[in-house]
């Protein structure tokens, strides 16, 4: 971790501002540097008397939010997703005596604000929570949107909800604290949106970049918030990715797992026909033009990767991907097994980095 050298330092770019619309419950999401301090007028236009801060960051990084506040400390990471964490969350807020009309804080990583996100969504059933994702990956996806979840050991995101957040702060100073594994890890998610209707965002400013990503999830979210239909969209890469995280044991992480994905969608979109010989180029483009994995890892089984993809939890029966096509990206079910095997027979294959 950094010494947060930016506190004090002037913005040197506006803060950006995107709207995600809901019948009644909408939410503005700020982007740019320093907008973490924003938290106090945050937490007073939703009249919060108090509030509790669960951080995964140290206290100098973590805001006051103006009111009097409780500050549980967490930590990132899959294992900390439990029901027993949102549990004790629970507890800590009943302790501190929590009220409706008072509100959590996450600060922290896309499982950090997953499992506070859950815990809000289910204390005294709903309490307002305001999300600070600290990860590039939390900034353009996790934290938007209003997924919650934990693992079970029997797999992960098992167990959830969907709760909206009163207001999203993505802090770009934050993103100065990530190591470059951490870092590339996120612009995974960025490279999927070149192809479900972001456009070319290569070469924008980084919160250009998470600006877009954040209006597109934005647009997608507004559209079908419980997942009915267009919200698959967001899954583009997402088939192969998750499969591919469990067969490595998380060894590829998320947005790496979903770069590879990406690649592969583009490769089968090909191979179905439904795009030409350039645009499957052109994920391998993108993909390896943010410095992102472009390869299957060098041991994957292939039966093994066809077995974990069928239980995608879009799939209602067969193989399912995001594929795009001549009317853009859209959910393609029942894929024939034999062509998704050549596909991933055909994608070349490099060791898993385990840094
Ligand atoms: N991460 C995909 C979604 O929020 O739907």
């Amino acid at each position: 971790m950094t010494t947060p050298a930016t506190t004090t330092t002037p913005p040197t770019v506006a803060p950006r501002r995107i709207d995600v619309s809901l019948p009644g419950r909408g939410y503005p999401v700020h982007i740019g540097p320093g907008v973490r301090h924003s938290l106090p007028e945050v937490v007073a236009a939703i009249g919060a008397r108090r509030v509790a801060v669960v951080s995964a960051r140290p206290p100098e990084w973590t805001p006051d939010p103006g009111v009097p506040s409780l500050v549980v400390p967490a930590r990132d990471g899959e294992r900390n997703k439990t029901l027993a964490w949102v549990g004790e969350l629970c507890s800590r807020f009943a302790e501190f005596g929590l009220g409706r009309s008072d509100a959590v804080v996450s600060c922290g990583g896309g499982t950090t604000t997953d499992a506070v996100g859950l815990a809000a969504a289910l204390y005294h059933r709903g309490v307002p929570v305001i999300h600070l994702p600290t990860s590039l990956l939390a900034q353009v996806d996790a934290s938007v949107g209003g997924k919650t979840a934990v693992n079970l050991p029997q797999g992960k995101n098992l167990v959830g909800a969907y709760w909206q957040p009163s207001a999203v702060l993505c802090d770009t100073d934050y993103l100065q604290t990530l190591p470059p594994r951490e870092h590339v890890n996120g612009l995974g998610e960025i490279a999927r949106c070149h192809f479900i209707g972001a456009g070319d965002l290569r070469g924008l400013p980084l919160h250009e970049q998470i600006a877009a990503s954040v209006a597109l999830k934005a647009s997608v979210v507004a559209a079908d918030e419980r997942d009915a239909g267009p919200r698959h969209l967001l899954n583009y890469g997402h088939t192969l990715g998750h499969a591919l995280e469990r067969a490595t044991d998380f060894a590829l992480r998320h947005g790496e797992a979903v770069a590879v994905g990406t690649v592969f969608a583009g490769r089968l979109a090909g191979a179905l026909g439904r795009i030409g010989p350039a645009r499957v180029t052109e994920h391998t483009a993108v993909v390896e033009g943010y410095g992102l994995p472009a390869r299957l890892p060098a041991d994957a089984d292939v039966a093994a990767l066809i077995a974990l993809m069928r239980l995608d939890k879009k799939a209602t029966d067969g193989l399912t991907f995001v594929l795009d096509g001549p009317r853009g990206a859209e959910l393609v079910q029942d894929v024939p097994e034999q062509v998704v095997a050549d596909a991933l027979d055909a994608m070349p294959r490099e060791p898993v980095a385990r840094a």
